[in-house]
């Protein structure tokens, strides 16, 4: 038994010496210390030796099992080796060759968008005021003029708490007082960007979570043509010098007089495409003069101050500038769509 195993060592020792290639190295391994490799034999057949026999049997077996797979783990890295300069040798390998570049990402279109808004009301002089997405009923509706139960809620479907006082702001026109409460009584001009929320059917053209930016100027002697001559020049700076713009009368409870503001279809130049529904124009935004009771609510004397107001959808802007058909897209998290801005 004792001469079996040695020859045996001693045989796979010298074939293993001669193994140049994976396969046969993984021949020579079922040959002998695999599963019903010759080694693996011989120790089944300890259990058959005499007693007094075994325990040396199965010392020395056990040496040259463990010689074995060491031996086998030398050629193997010895072989992967050879492997690999052959390959750097032929060629096979470029190791010049750059690695995959990683792809980093960028700033979401919207942000972007939002970034050029900041930037052309902050060369106006206004400021940004962040306020509450949480809001209450009395800051979201009331303080804006419109009372419970008013027919006029009803341009606003609302996400309510379990606390039917406390909503998901549908606007972000709710942050007018909140900024007029912190200035007055200074004259002051800010835009008030954020998320808003609406409890609606999500279509190409409306999701449940948009973004808005409220605009809003109190001080002395403002007027309509302020309110104008702003938003024109913001319309202009976003869309292109060639822009034209028209103000269409139109009723928010929080403003009087209020006004839509449409631009010329820059897709068909006013002539009237499926964009602007044949139309020419585009709206925009809603705007208008600060309510009188909205002013009082925030603290400032309709009497001495006056102030116009504007609140415009981002995802609606971002759309027609960049010629997007589908609102979900902004927050479907698609890269093929994110990849092209
Ligand atoms: N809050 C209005 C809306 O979401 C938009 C709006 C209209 C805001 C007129 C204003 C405004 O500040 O003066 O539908």
């Amino acid at each position: 038994m004792l001469e079996d195993l040695a020859r045996l060592g001693e045989q796979a020792m010298q074939k293993l010496e001669q193994v140049a290639e994976l396969d046969e190295l993984d021949n020579w391994r079922q040959q002998f210390t695999g599963k019903k490799g010759a080694l693996t034999m011989l120790l089944r057949g300890i259990g058959k030796l005499p007693r007094e026999l075994r325990p040396e049997a199965g010392q020395v077996a056990n040496e040259i099992r463990q010689s074995l797979d060491e031996a086998y783990e030398i050629a193997s890295a010895r072989i992967r080796q050879a492997a690999l300069a052959n390959n750097l040798a032929s060629g096979a390998i470029d190791v010049h060759l750059p690695g995959r570049p990683q792809s980093v990402g960028h700033v979401h279109l919207l942000n972007r968008t939002l970034r050029e808004v900041y930037d052309i009301f902050g060369r106006m002089g206004f400021q940004v005021f962040r306020s509450r997405e949480v809001e209450d009923d009395e800051t979201n509706f009331q303080m804006l003029n419109i009372p419970p139960h008013h027919p006029a809620r009803d341009m606003w479907s609302t996400f309510y708490m379990t606390n039917p006082r406390v909503l998901l702001r549908t606007h972000t026109s709710p942050g007018q007082i909140h900024a007029m409460r912190e200035y007055n009584p200074e004259p002051f001009r800010v835009i008030l960007p954020g998320k808003t929320y609406r409890y609606e059917q999500v279509t190409m053209r409306s999701e449940q979570t948009f973004t808005q930016v409220e605009g809003l100027a109190i001080g002395h002697n403002i007027t309509m043509a302020d309110l104008k001559g702003v938003l024109e020049n913001f319309a202009r700076q976003l869309f292109g010098q060639e822009r034209k713009m028209r103000f269409r009368a139109s009723y928010f409870p929080f403003t009087e007089p209020g006004a839509e503001a449409d631009i010329d279809c820059m897709l068909c130049n006013g002539k009237g495409c499926p964009v602007c529904k044949y139309t020419g124009w585009l709206e925009i935004l809603g705007s208008g003069m600060v309510h009188p009771v909205v002013l009082r609510n925030g603290g400032y004397d309709p009497d001495e101050y006056s102030g116009f107001a504007f609140g415009m959808g981002i995802e609606r802007i971002c759309m027609l500038k960049n010629g997007i058909t589908d609102i979900r897209y902004f927050f479907s998290g698609d890269v093929r769509f994110l990849q092209q801005f």
